[in-house]
């Protein structure tokens, strides 16, 4: 093995606001895992870091939904999304979070060295206050209109339609996401990072860098010509981590400036619970280091410009070496959207099917360089189509035909045929290729060139048939078992990153007991005369019904969540002296008899207790006529009177409409008469 360079992955760090869905897996841990687990199979020195955000307004906003503290809502979901990454295999070293101590004290040193270096411009600015709050408004807690594409919801760091990054006085009509209310401009005081002062110190160290995607590339590439605007590393928040400065009191570091840093204290964590806590060191402070972040698009611009910048002014630290972001994944051809319930969730798929079916298929289908798209027609497909009938199907007549024919033992290879010696050789030769997809972080050909070694054997079996020879030419049937075997023991090792769970019950069937490691990969890794243990079959196919259930699942859940979002919005505060004003009576319908010429007025004369009176009321269309005498209603009992198709109506009914227009009575239980408050 070549000599091996130290290497620290990081995948980012999800924010804890919420459970994780498959755009996540897809976006910055799938491919974080397959890489650093081929790269431990190379022997290579590796660190797989991640944890929780549990900082920024994503966090706050989460928990003023459910009324509840943040620090509720990040410890309900550090602890589940820490779970479902493992059961899905991705194999961190450590998973941090950012309320930690550690956590905070590091991100307070990194301001700190920043701000003695000089590096941090303080600068009195007026930034949107929602008065009624009390409070200022940075980030998610404002939207308006993207002032780049007109998406009426975009949010004041970001535009999740076109993608561009804003700042919240940028966006048109402006509302509090708290209140609604239009915010007003108020001064306050902020240490910014001035990136385009180090823009050419910037530029001159990305050119150093090789081979990134064209589609990250592209987009620093983007932000650079439009020249790097100042940055604020603090907010005016209450949640965070503080600002280690007596004069910045009520002010915690801005999200995207501690979040990054998570990497380095959970570096440091991991080290601590080793036992050698300056073990951190030399992955971050060690020029031998290669660090590399996996994250989704929207991260490029924090994970290629911010944080290098910051990690370049500290001075102390390694720089990313590379970036392979990933691009967006559709769900069944739409945008996934969570408040839309347009999502598959990672612990409800687990319910259902193993993870590493869904480690292959959607490997398969990675949005490495362009969007990409997953739907359960061509999950099952992939499964059915490649996982069973290539891959499985391969290893099930190998080993079966090997328990039957050959006693259960790896035959032995004697006098081997041009098609034995060139089915083995495809091992070195795919080994090779899925090697370098694997150096270039292209994942979906790392993928189908392991598969193709699995296509090779299949064709192979077929070809040489076995069940043929095995009466006029025992030695070719046992030749054809030996290569088809050994074929079977490197894919056993090769797929090991994709397919973590199967490789392991492959190797156990094989009866191989030799090192996993990229290195034992050949055309003999089982020595004739070993035994073989077949047992259940690698890979089940997928049926229609499990398929149709999970898109009638996804269908049903999301017409239930769209109506929700019909209710109108709620209307402007109103004072309690204007609410003493109303007077609501309990009341009884007596009689009720429809208007002429009318298909949506009643005639209602309804006991309020005190009087009687008469009332119009347009809900005919919504009740049974016949059925309302003695309805138990409320009235606005001091509504002026007002004529309607020339009769006077004396009062209002309550109804309460939902949310596809039916109306229904507000009903109440107390004695007509009643006043109600
Ligand atoms: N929580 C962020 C997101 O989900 C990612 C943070 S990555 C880190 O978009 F670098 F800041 F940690
Ligand atoms: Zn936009």
């Amino acid at each position: 093995m070549s000599e091996q360079k130290r290497i620290l992955v990081t995948s980012a760090l999800p924010y804890a606001n919420g459970p994780l869905h498959l755009g996540h897996l897809a976006g910055a841990y799938l491919t974080a895992d397959f890489y650093v687990r081929y790269k431990r199979l190379t022997g290579a020195d590796v660190a797989f870091i991640c944890g929780s955000d549990e900082h920024g307004v994503p966090i706050t906003i989460a928990a003023e939904k459910e009324g509840v503290n943040p620090q509720d809502i990040v410890d309900r979901y550090h602890e589940k999304n820490k779970k479902v990454f493992e059961d899905f295999g991705i194999s961190f070293d450590y998973y941090g979070r950012t309320s930690s101590r550690v956590h905070h004290e590091t991100s307070q040193e990194f301001f700190t060295t920043l701000n003695e270096k000089g590096f941090f411009k303080k600068k009195t600015e007026q930034q949107l206050y929602d008065p009624k709050a009390d409070m200022f408004l940075p980030d998610r807690y404002v939207k308006g209109t993207c002032p780049n594409c007109g998406f009426e919801e975009a949010y004041g760091d970001q535009c999740e339609n076109c993608g561009t990054s804003l700042s919240p006085t940028e966006l048109e009509n402006p509302v509090s996401a708290l209140t609604g209310e239009k915010p007003e401009l108020k001064e306050t005081e902020h240490w910014y990072m001035p990136l385009g002062d180090v823009q050419p110190k910037f530029e001159k160290w990305l050119d150093t860098r090789k081979n990134w995607k064209p589609n990250v590339m592209g987009q620093v590439k983007s932000w650079l010509k439009d020249g790097l605007a100042d940055r604020a590393a603090t907010r005016d928040l209450s949640w965070g981590v503080p600002v280690p400065l007596p004069e910045a009191k009520g002010k915690v570091l801005y999200v995207w400036f501690d979040a990054p840093i998570g990497y380095v204290s959970a570096t440091k964590e991991w080290a601590l619970q080793l036992g050698d806590a300056d073990a951190w060191k030399k992955y971050w402070q060690d020029e031998q280091t290669q660090l590399y972040h996996f994250i989704g698009k929207d991260n490029i611009v924090f994970h290629c410009i911010m944080f290098p910048v910051v990690l370049m002014e500290h001075g102390d630290y390694v720089l990313p070496e590379n970036v392979p972001a990933n691009e967006f994944l559709n769900l069944e051809g739409k945008k996934l959207s969570t408040s839309r319930g347009w999502a598959v969730w990672l612990h409800e798929y687990l319910e259902d099917f193993e993870p590493d079916l869904l480690r292959y298929a959607l490997g398969a289908t990675l949005p490495e360089t362009k969007d990409s798209d997953f739907s359960w027609k061509e999950f099952q497909a992939r499964v059915n189509n490649e996982l069973a009938a290539v891959l499985g199907n391969f290893v099930f007549r190998s080993l079966s035909f090997t328990s039957k024919f050959a006693d259960g033992v790896v035959p032995e290879l004697v006098d081997p045929a041009g098609t034995d010696v060139e089915a083995l050789k495809a091992i070195d030769s795919q080994k090779e290729k899925i090697t370098s997809s694997y150096e270039a972080f292209r994942f979906k050909e790392a993928i189908q060139e392991s598969l193709q070694l699995a296509r090779i054997g299949n064709k192979y079996f077929t070809e040489t048939e076995p069940w043929k020879t095995r009466n006029d030419n025992p030695q070719a049937c046992a030749n054809s078992l030996h290569v088809s075997l050994q074929i079977c023991a490197a894919l056993s090792v090769l797929m090991e990153p994709i397919l973590p769970d199967a490789m392991k019950t492959l190797r156990s069937q094989l009866g191989y007991t030799g090192k996993v490691d990229w290195d034992s990969v050949s055309d003999a890794m089982l020595s004739a005369g070993s035994a073989i243990h077949p047992g259940k079959v690698l890979f089940n196919k997928v049926e229609d019904e499990a398929i149709e259930a999970q898109i009638k699942r996804l269908e049903e859940r999301a017409a239930v969540d769209t109506p929700v979002s019909d209710f109108p919005a709620l209307k402007d505060n109103i004072e309690f002296d204007d609410f003493m004003k109303l007077d609501i009576r309990a009341g009884k319908i007596l009689s009720a008899e429809k208007i002429e010429k009318s298909n949506k007025l009643l005639k209602l004369q309804v006991d309020l207790g005190i009087e009687k009176r008469t009332i119009v009321s347009g809900i005919a269309k919504h009740v049974d006529i016949d059925a309302l005498k003695d309805q138990k209603v409320c009235v606005v009992a001091n509504l002026a009177p007002k004529k309607l198709m020339g009769v006077e109506s004396q009062g209002m009914i309550l109804m309460a409409e939902d949310s596809e227009g039916n109306l229904k009575f507000a009903e109440t239980e107390a004695e007509p008469g009643s006043t109600i408050t």
